[in-house]
């Protein structure tokens, strides 16, 4: 039996060529086929401009420092993300306030209001496992409270709320082409959307040491550029995005039915979003059971996240306070093989797995 993967990046001679075409064009690093890829993610965002970094983290780094963080700084964010959210504030030498989830795993706006205090510069939502924040509440909350949106897309590329694509509603927004994200590179990389025109000529001079002309560094930035080879692989898979993200939410639906009336619960869509599944996260307190049951019938799943940032010994010096909602969660979610590449069939087989072992 062949076994189910959590995610399979798609592969094919259209990608091929077009990777070929790169290599014989000599030309590596930030080159016209970048060019070309930040002006068609920041038209199918919305926005104005699009500049591309070597990885989400490093976007989430340039973010923050164009938007002029600074030591003491303190920025809110939801406790219950991938590491590299929270890991970048205290890169770009701010303080991390962690939040905890609502109900729909997201970052909850009424205890992020409760936690700002005066030296709040920011907020910085996560589109989780494809659904977005209440983006509604938080824009309330940023702009009663005087704070700049930045919006974590890494999860969500072409999520919408209310109709219009997330990484839009922030004055900036950073996503993630790791091979498993919606729009899945073949390797690190990543991009800062702003339609800020200072914000977008910070990101670009710090991605490139800080430089204004060949031999002049206004400023300490960096090493976070980008490759064409993956650019030109990105250009292909951006016109098939929609259609990708169709493709997860179909199988979405599939899990939807076939686990219905299990003692499950299964990931629910927020009312005005568009949730594109980049994981399909379920909830038992059976997991590790589960986990194990799936793996010895060579399923794949994963846990995003087991320990939530406000546990993790890196941020211990901030003494963060417990979080209950995210504690709870952490214990019970177990995230089930989804990608726009799995098979109907694969689906089928995770399904009628998860069935016989909740009627064993
Ligand atoms: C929500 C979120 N933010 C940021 C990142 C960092 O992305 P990258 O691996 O491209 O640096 C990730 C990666 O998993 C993520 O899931």
């Amino acid at each position: 039996m062949t076994r189910v993967p959590l995610s399979r990046p798609p592969v094919d001679d259209e990608i091929k060529q077009a990777v070929l075409a790169a290599i014989d064009s000599r030309q590596y690093v930030l080159g016209p086929q970048c060019r070309q890829l930040e002006s068609e993610l920041a038209a199918a965002a919305g926005v104005k401009h699009a500049v591309l970094t070597s990885s989400a983290t490093a976007a989430l780094w340039l973010s923050l420092r164009a938007l002029g963080v600074k030591a003491g700084d303190e920025v809110l964010v939801p406790s219950h993300t991938a590491f590299p959210t929270v890991e970048a504030i205290c890169a770009a030498e701010a303080t991390p306030v962690l939040v905890d989830a609502d109900a729909f795993y997201t970052l909850d706006p009424a205890d992020a209001e409760a936690k700002a205090t005066p030296r709040t510069v920011g907020i910085l939502p996560v589109h989780l496992y494809g659904q977005p924040v209440d983006l509604d509440a938080v824009q309330d909350l940023a702009s009663r409270l005087g704070l700049w949106l930045l919006e974590d897309c890494a999860q969500a590329q072409g999520a919408e709320w209310k109709g219009r694509p997330v990484g839009s509603f922030g004055r900036a927004a950073v996503f993630s082409f790791y091979p498993s994200k919606n729009l899945p590179g073949m390797g690190d990389g990543g991009a800062v959307l702003t339609s800020d025109d200072e914000v977008m000529a910070r990101c670009r001079r710090l991605r490139d040491h800080g430089r204004i002309d060949r031999d002049v560094h206004a400023e300490i930035g960096f090493n976070l550029r980008y490759s064409e080879l993956q650019a030109a692989a990105l250009r292909v898979l951006l016109r098939r995005l929609d259609a990708m993200n169709d493709r997860r939410r179909l199988l979405a639906e599939r899990y939807a039915r076939g686990l219905a009336g299990l003692p499950l619960v299964l990931p629910e869509e927020r009312p005005h979003a568009r949730h594109v599944y980049h994981l399909f996260v379920v909830r038992t307190p059976r997991r590790a059971a589960l986990a194990r049951f799936l793996n010895e019938r060579e399923i794949q799943t994963g846990v995003h996240y087991p320990v939530p940032s406000h546990r993790q010994p890196a941020l211990e010096r901030l003494a963060p306070a417990p979080l209950p909602r995210t504690e709870r969660l952490v214990d019970e979610i177990l995230t089930l093989p989804m990608s726009a590449a799995h098979e109907d069939a694969e689906i089928d087989r995770v399904i009628a797995a998860v069935r016989d072992f909740f009627s064993a």
